[in-house]
């Protein structure tokens, strides 16, 4: 088979998932509550004060218990590189003990060794969604400072049990998502229309200050060990050529970027600190928080799903990844309003290496759809030509960057096999080459069935990008 030469041999093809959105096992092997434990309907509504039977979470895609057999599917698509998170709950099952849970680290061992034995390099979130649900109601989550220390006894412990066996990791999945899902991104209990600004920017404060003590840490552990940030990459074209429509896409990008910023530059750019003057907010940022931001980041990872639009006097809402904007009059949309632009993938990757010259990771990019199961040939299957042609595209376009003179280190599908949604916690909402029979009404048998894009990406990453 040819193989792609614009494509470096080093290439890390792979896919990426969540522990919250496929672990299951939600009070087995002493794990505590963790907020999506009380979150049956994602982002869309006030989390539940229990955990209640309609909440898929509860059980995923019970990845607890079948994580060898979905491993050995993720070896047969020839995966170089698995994403997982850990389940902060299952080390710390309140968050602010002082000691772990030995039988949730035993789980992590046992899930490395699987892809060990495949030859599947890990990258490991250190939170992906997940805060303790004890942290969230006991100390409001991030807006608390005490959170950067629980943070650092949690990573640390991580990076001295598996440090010699992980060298990829991310400190914080989408850190820039806490503007918009302060609950689901920052464990913040206060509901978000009562919540001051002060706090929410104390809390992203905390947050950036954990992420580079974290850094310093798995540097001081092994220093061949890579640690990233992660954001929520979304270009945003202004709607008309009006020069305010571009101002509002500079400001609008620069509440994205400026997570990035920090995380590469180890400091606070000017405009975001004009924008906490503005705001009247005073950040509570010690000595040592400015010394201990100094510890950037090896490279820059990012979620990219869509595009979106701005205007300086609004437009029709456009619906996005977390984040909202104004609709693009000129791209299709998937069944959740989620307009699709793989040009603007280039765009991206091309202004990242621009602005940071770190190398670059995407490590979620995806097609949320309704699949139909049909049966061929006495096989159940799902002929998913919409995922096909969305991953072709978008790989096209990070080629493309490559030939741009980018560095990128690697790309994780966003749910190589079906697993639960972040936004609406639906199952219907399908992104995997592998189908799991389970439904939002949390009936099935759980069996997993290979999808029509299963062949397609264990081509392309078998020629390493030469059948695109
Ligand atoms: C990202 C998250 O925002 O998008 C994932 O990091 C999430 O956790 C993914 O699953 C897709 O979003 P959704 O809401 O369709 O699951």
């Amino acid at each position: 088979m040819l193989t792609d030469t614009t494509f470096p041999a080093s290439f890390l093809w792979g896919g990426a998932v969540a522990a919250n959105q496929l672990e299951g096992g939600y009070d087995e092997g002493g794990k505590g509550l963790s907020i999506q434990d009380v979150m049956p309907r994602g982002i869309a509504a006030p989390p539940t004060t229990e955990p209640t039977p309609d909440n898929l979470k509860l059980e995923g895609i019970d990845f607890y218990h079948r994580y060898a057999e979905d491993i050995a599917l993720f070896a047969e698509l020839g995966f170089k590189v698995f994403r997982f998170s850990v389940a902060w709950s299952r080390i710390f099952p309140l968050g602010d003990e002082e000691t772990p849970n030995e039988e949730g680290l035993a789980f992590y061992d046992r899930v490395l060794d699987e892809l060990e034995k495949h030859g599947i390099e890990p990258l490991i979130t250190i939170s992906h969604y997940e805060t303790p649900l004890h942290l969230a109601r006991t100390y409001d989550g991030w807006t608390d400072r005490r959170m950067i220390g629980f943070y650092e006894r949690y990573a640390r412990t991580l990076f001295e049990r598996y440090g010699d066996r992980v060298k990829y990791w991310l400190t914080f999945n989408e850190i820039n998502s806490v503007l918009h899902a302060p609950l689901m991104s920052g464990g913040i209990w206060t509901p978000k229309d009562q919540l001051r600004p002060a706090d929410l920017y104390q809390a992203i404060h905390h947050e950036l200050v954990a992420s580079a003590s974290a850094t310093r840490i798995a540097h001081e552990i092994n220093p061949d060990i890579k640690v990233g940030c992660m954001v929520i990459a979304m270009p945003i074209y202004p709607l008309t050529p009006d020069p305010a429509d571009a101002l509002k896409v500079m400001q609008v990008d620069h509440q994205n970027l400026a997570f990035s910023d920090v995380h590469v530059r180890g400091e606070y750019p000017g405009y975001f600190l004009r924008e906490l003057r503005e705001a009247g907010v005073e950040l509570d940022i010690t000595d040592a928080d400015r010394e201990t931001l100094k510890h950037t980041v090896d490279f820059v990872s990012f979620s990219y799903y869509m595009s979106l639009c701005e205007a300086a006097t609004g437009g029709r809402a456009g619906e996005g990844n977390i984040m909202g904007g104004v609709q693009n009059p000129t791209l299709p949309a998937s069944e959740w309003g989620w307009q699709i632009d793989p040009v603007g993938l280039r765009i991206v990757l091309n202004q990242f290496w621009d602005r940071w010259r770190k190398p670059l990771f995407i490590v979620e990019n995806g097609l949320g759809a309704t699949d139909v199961l049909v049966e061929q040939n006495g096989t159940m299957t799902v002929e998913d030509d919409y995922r096909i042609a969305y991953l072709r595209d978008h790989l096209v376009q990070v080629r493309e960057a490559i030939e741009d003179g980018v560095e990128v280190w690697g790309y994780t599908w966003w749910g190589p096999i079906d697993v639960v949604s972040a936004s609406t916690a639906q199952l219907s909402k399908r992104y995997g080459f592998i189908y799991v029979d389970r439904q939002d009404d949390g009936s099935g048998t759980l069996a997993r069935h290979k999808k029509k894009s299963f062949g397609f990406y264990a081509d392309v990453i078998a020629s390493n990008g030469a059948s695109l």
